[in-house]
């Protein structure tokens, strides 16, 4: 049962699709405060609350402070409070406890879950105007469905796009992509796309290339798809202030830029120096913008990420000006040790300064909106900029899209990458973490940068993050500029980094399967153990496994130096212990707390006792992987399998027509129509 609660003037955030009146009464499990409004609502000592999407801490929420304000964060931490994607739906779970709450607000909101008083969670609005969704349900899972069913389905990326993908921020011309795939191939390292950052535009600026250094695009995405290679490139919010350059002409003068309130276009300052920002708000700039994605797509590119969407800015002309005044204050003065700090400080803190988000205008439905209102919807109507825009272009296609910045809606548009994360330990079991909060919330098309974006990475981080990433529906190895080299081929263990991917293509037709009976069943393909095993209070607790689809669940090992870890079995599985897609362990474990032994190039997958995965042979892009010729892996003697699959490219989700059941009868694996290999069983 879903109940809406209005207040103020919620505004049309396009988050919530199907229609849900609003309700009269008192808002249920909250207590009120007009003044905000602010929600308040006692916790049990043993309550757990679900959710909130990309943020950071354990997969229960309880104990800390979040601030739903999409950031530029790109060192973030444990303290840290606002990442690059507001989403603001939640799942309190107790014994006297069980909803959901959508809070439909693009404004700054406070998620104050036990931080200031561990009995109570405290949820503020600062907009003062947003919807309240309440659900309830029989199940977490029950209220997940119904939450997802009035949000509309999930973004479906092509198939290609759950290939391993190589990304490097710094891959600037034409001969270095080229080398880049070459490398991959000749040692048979499986690769499906290479993402292309901005050095390949010219001066940073959206929608151009430089000439000098891919002087044929066409012909090098023609030569790329020769080698089974799709490059996606990256295009960033802000445009560059350059009077010839044709975006920024022609957005000027349809006026389809952010405008301060003078009317005058509001600059910021991105990696073109000086910029304006579409206003994605407005219906006739998104169209525009969109449309310009034609001019890649021509050329033969089929995907994008879209950056720099919060938005980010790392000054305006305004917060520059008056840092150079204050710092000129400080010249000549004998500074104390206090004065010298905050001198030190007014650089900087001129990024992405709260009053510089409340300098812009959106014409938004109409209506003038100061940007701060609305702010976290501004990356999500960029994803559907891009996608209405590749929609347009080819509305047979499924086109690859993820994006940074984003909130409730954009799920149904794009996927998100995990943002700029750091080549730490900690952030592999972040990137663990985010999975489940993530598809509570419908973004279903995720992953993190694998090796960790900035700093130098280790050999054994990256392997064992590849360990993980083998389960991500986006597989990307990504790095920033002057970072440590990051591509497998650098490393001395890439034998056993190539092994690692050859398990990914060889699960392709599991994981592609669970991902879009997933996806078009509003369901989540990652889950907190708490959603499978309800009445089991250690399955509760447990911060560093989650279940994958709906016969596996996952440990990776996330700490240096460790040859194993620990691990709960909520009930009898099957530990398959991989180094590789042909060399692999079967080992039959009973439910309860485990060791298990895992060397540096070895990798752990559970599958529940009674239930039978497909395993393909492998092969090096997806288009080569054999989704027909299958081992089936479990330990059972009757099972199913319902195996979906389709052509990857098209539209035609029938979940019916495009799903194969694959039955076990006395331990024999009956094919329907099927080449069915062994059946692998363990008693
Ligand atoms: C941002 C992105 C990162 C990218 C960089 C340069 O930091 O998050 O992925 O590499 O910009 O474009």
């Amino acid at each position: 049962m879903i109940r809406r609660y209005d207040f103020g003037m919620p505004m049309e955030t396009g988050a919530v699709v199907e229609t849900v009146s609003p309700s009269q009464g008192d808002v249920p499990f909250f207590t009120v405060d007009k003044l905000g409004p602010r929600f308040s609502l006692a916790l049990g000592a043993d309550d757990v609350i679900f959710g909130l999407g990309e943020n950071v801490r354990g997969i229960n929420k309880r104990g800390h402070i979040y601030r739903s304000w999409n950031s530029d964060e790109f060192a973030h931490h444990e303290n840290t409070r606002s990442l690059y994607a507001s989403h603001n739906f939640l799942l309190f779970y107790g014994e006297d406890k069980l909803f959901g709450a959508f809070f439909d607000d693009p404004g700054a909101l406070e998620f104050d879950l036990g931080y200031t008083d561990a009995r109570q969670a405290v949820i503020t609005s600062e907009n003062g105007d947003l919807s309240l969704y309440i659900i309830q349900g029989d199940s977490l899972t029950d209220i997940v469905e119904q939450f997802r069913k009035i949000i509309g389905v999930s973004y479906i990326p092509p198939k290609w796009a759950f290939g391993y993908i190589q990304s490097r921020w710094g891959y600037a011309s034409d001969a270095e992509l080229r080398k880049v795939v070459k490398e991959h191939r000749e040692r048979h390292i499986p690769l499906d796309g290479v993402c292309v950052d901005i050095d390949y535009m010219q001066d940073y600026k959206d929608f151009t290339w430089k000439p000098e250094s891919f002087p044929d695009m066409t012909q090098l995405n023609q030569d790329m798809k020769q080698e089974h290679i799709r490059l996606i490139p990256i295009i960033d919010a802000g445009v560059k202030e350059q009077e010839g350059y044709f975006l920024y002409d022609e957005g000027v003068e349809k006026g389809y830029f952010c405008k301060k309130e003078d009317g005058s276009n509001f600059i910021g300052a991105v990696w073109p120096g000086r910029s304006l920002f579409p206003d994605f708000l407005n219906d006739d700039a998104r169209r525009w913008f969109g449309e310009k994605y034609r001019l890649l797509l021509e050329t033969g590119i089929e995907g994008f990420w879209n950056d720099m969407n919060e938005p980010a800015l790392f000054y305006t002309p305004e917060g520059l000006e008056k840092a150079f005044d204050e710092a000129e204050k400080a010249r000549g003065q004998n500074l104390g040790i206090d004065a010298f700090f905050a001198l030190k400080d007014i650089f900087g803190q001129v990024a992405n300064k709260p009053e510089d988000y409340r300098s812009f205008w959106h014409d938004f439905g109409g209506k003038k909106v100061r940007h701060d209102k609305v702010h976290n919807l501004y990356g999500y109507f960029m994803t559907r900029s891009a996608a209405e825009g590749m929609e347009a272009y080819n509305p047979d296609k499924r086109h690859l899209l993820f994006s940074r910045a984003s909130y409730v809606g954009a799920h149904r548009y794009g996927g998100v990458w995990q943002g700029d994360n750091t080549s730490w330990w900690s952030h592999l079991l972040m990137n663990l973490k985010m999975l489940p909060s993530l598809n509570m919330c419908g973004f279903m098309y995720t992953g993190a940068d694998l090796g960790g974006f900035s700093n130098n990475t280790t050999e054994d981080l990256l392997l064992r993050w590849l360990q993980l990433g083998v389960f991500t529906p986006l597989m990307r190895n990504h790095a920033a500029l002057g970072t440590r080299e990051q591509e497998i081929y650098r490393f001395g263990m890439q034998e056993d980094m190539k092994n690692i991917l050859t398990v990914r293509y060889a699960l392709l037709p599991y994981l592609y399967s669970e991902f879009m009976k997933a996806t078009l069943g509003g369901k989540c393909m990652f889950r907190p153990l708490a959603f499978d095993y309800p009445g089991d209070k250690r399955a509760l607790r447990v911060e560093d496994q989650v279940m994958l689809g709906s016969e596996c669940m996952i440990a990776p090992v996330y700490e240096q130096n460790a040859r194993g870890r620990y691990v709960y079995l909520p009930e009898d599985m099957l530990l398959v212990r991989f180094r590789s897609a042909a060399d692999y362990d079967l080992v039959p474990m009973e439910k309860g707390n485990h060791w298990i032994d895992l060397q540096l190039n070895e990798m752990p997958l559970f599958i529940r006792k009674g239930c039978i995965i497909p395993l393909s042979r492998g092969g090096e892009w997806v288009d080569d992987v054999d989704f027909r010729s299958l081992t089936m892996l479990g330990w059972a003697d009757e099972a199913a399998y319902a195996l979906y699959d389709d052509d990857g490219m098209g539209k035609n989700y029938d979940l019916e027509k495009n799903t194969r059941v694959i039955t076990l009868r006395g331990g024999e694996a009956v094919g329907d129509g099927l080449t069915l290999k062994n059946a692998v069983l363990k008693a």
